[in-house]
């Protein structure tokens, strides 16, 4: 029987609700004992582990409210990882450098497409390397403007999510060959710091009231490698150009009884070609709309020359999805991607104002409460573990 007692000492422990103060540098520094520094319970994975995969350990957990802890011993796992259940849960890779993405040493890969004559037809949600969502249905893309239905009453699923030093690979093939998904986020809140998301086709896929923040991350695509419904903040990131298809961002916006601001939001960050081999020079699109209320938004960004003159580009020529409430948008970027005569003479990007950009510019005026859609919901973001950025 739980007692009050037990819940209150658990509740001063720190144990329930939110996660631990701990020092992650020191849990996730390789040490003889692998654990030292960690939070009490931190379940280990690794090769020789008591954990060999990582979703044994997720399977592990109990569908409760308490915070969970894994930490991953350097490796490639090759698996696929779903996150069902709502309490916190803290995914950590041992690094000497846990301030650095490019120094990473767990990759979680899977090899998985959809949508092309080889590889057959079933929905993107079966292709993703991670997903963190309640249910199956919940993660279902589904077609159309609005998408899959997600079935009346599905609860919302993690709380509290958060990756450290993670690559998430999807290497099917090494170009476009249907979507293939390193990263799947509906009904949840989820944080990713020093991560990696590599793919080359609909990379990134935040579906339905997910919520994503990405910190000092590395999210590599081709076509359309940023796309869905929900809310993501990508913060002093490299968007990696590994050739070009569709648009950057590829969003769905979606009619609620409450105002929303579902959509993407790219700051102090840079676009650049992969490397120098590629010939993309003005070739690459910031995005295109999905459903006529696509909303993203680059701002203070530095654009490398693979940027196309117009910034964004409509659906496409006979069916341009593109009208009065299109919000596909850039503040302040700059760099050689960044053409102001290019921008206006196309009339499909909006150079925004000071008063514009406003209403986005912070955290809190973007990432908003489930089902009420009551603004403010940043607890689950990570500041500490921030360098520099907001
Ligand atoms: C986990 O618990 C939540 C409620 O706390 C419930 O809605 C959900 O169905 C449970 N999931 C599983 C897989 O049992
Ligand atoms: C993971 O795979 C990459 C590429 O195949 C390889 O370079 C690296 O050494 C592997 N890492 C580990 C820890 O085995
Ligand atoms: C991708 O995963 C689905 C569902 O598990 C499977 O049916 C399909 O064969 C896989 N496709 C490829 C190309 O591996
Ligand atoms: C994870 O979910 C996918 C569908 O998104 C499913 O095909 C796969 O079997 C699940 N894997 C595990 C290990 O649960
Ligand atoms: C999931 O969706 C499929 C097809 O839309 C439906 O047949 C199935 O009953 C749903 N499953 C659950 C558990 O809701
Ligand atoms: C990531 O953080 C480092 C250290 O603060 C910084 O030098 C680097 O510019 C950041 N990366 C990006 C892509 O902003
Ligand atoms: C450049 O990047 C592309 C796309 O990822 C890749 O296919 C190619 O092998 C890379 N070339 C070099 C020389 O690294
Ligand atoms: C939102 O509502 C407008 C006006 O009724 C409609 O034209 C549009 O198709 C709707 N969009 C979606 C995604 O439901
Ligand atoms: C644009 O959005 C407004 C507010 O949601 C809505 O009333 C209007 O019908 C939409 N217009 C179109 C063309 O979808
Ligand atoms: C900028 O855009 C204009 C108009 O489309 C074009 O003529 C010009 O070549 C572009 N400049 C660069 C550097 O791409
Ligand atoms: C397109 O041009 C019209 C007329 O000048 C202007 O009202 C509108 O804001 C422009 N749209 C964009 C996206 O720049």
């Amino acid at each position: 029987m739980v007692t009050t007692k037990f819940v209150l000492s658990l509740l001063s422990l720190g144990l329930l609700g939110t996660t631990q103060a701990y020092s992650r540098g020191e849990c996730q520094y390789p040490t003889q004992n692998p654990l030292q520094g960690c939070p009490q319970g931190t379940l280990l994975v690794g090769p020789k582990a008591e954990f060999t995969s990582i979703q044994s350990a997720v399977l592990s957990i109990p569908n409760n409210t308490v915070p969970y802890y894994i930490l991953i011993l350097p490796g490639n796992y090759t698996e696929q990882v779903n996150v069902t259940r709502p309490g916190p849960l803290t995914l950590l890779a041992q690094t000497k450098f846990p301030d650095d993405n490019t120094k990473n040493t767990v990759n979680v890969i899977w090899h998985n497409a959809t949508g092309t004559a080889s590889t057959g037809s079933y929905d993107n949600a079966y292709t993703s390397t991670l997903t963190v969502a309640p249910t199956f249905n919940s993660s279902l893309t589904g077609s159309g403007p609005t998408g899959n239905h997600v079935p009346d009453g599905t609860p919302f699923g993690n709380t509290d999510f958060r990756a450290y030093n993670l690559n998430f690979v999807n290497d099917y093939l090494p170009y476009s060959a249907g979507p293939s998904l390193a990263l799947s986020v509906s009904y949840a809140n989820t944080g990713f710091y020093y991560c990696g998301f590599y793919s080359y086709q609909d990379t990134v896929y935040i579906g339905k009231l997910g919520n994503v923040y990405m910190y000092n991350s590395t999210i590599a695509g081709q076509t359309d490698f940023l796309y869905g419904f929900g809310t993501l903040w990508i913060q002093s990131s490299l968007l990696s150009l590994r050739g070009c298809g569709g648009g950057i961002t590829a969003w769905k916006g979606t009619n609620t009884s409450f105002p929303n601001a579902y959509g993407a939001y790219i700051h102090d960050s840079s676009v650049k070609a992969a490397n120098s081999s590629l010939s993309i020079v003005g070739k690459c699109a910031l995005g295109r709309p999905w459903n006529a209320a696509h909303r993203s938004i680059f701002a203070n960004t530095y654009l490398d020359d693979s940027i196309e003159s117009s910034g964004y580009i409509k659906w496409s020529a006979t069916d341009p999805r593109f009208g009065v409430n299109t919000t596909m948008a850039e503040y302040k970027d700059f760099g050689p991607g960044w053409n102001a005569t290019g921008r206006a003479a196309a009339n499909i990007t909006i150079v925004m104002t000071d008063a514009q950009y406003a209403p986005y510019s912070t955290l809190e005026k973007v990432f908003q409460f489930p089902f009420s859609g009551k603004f403010g919901n940043t607890k689950w973001i990570d500041r500490k573990s921030q360098v520099h950025g907001n």
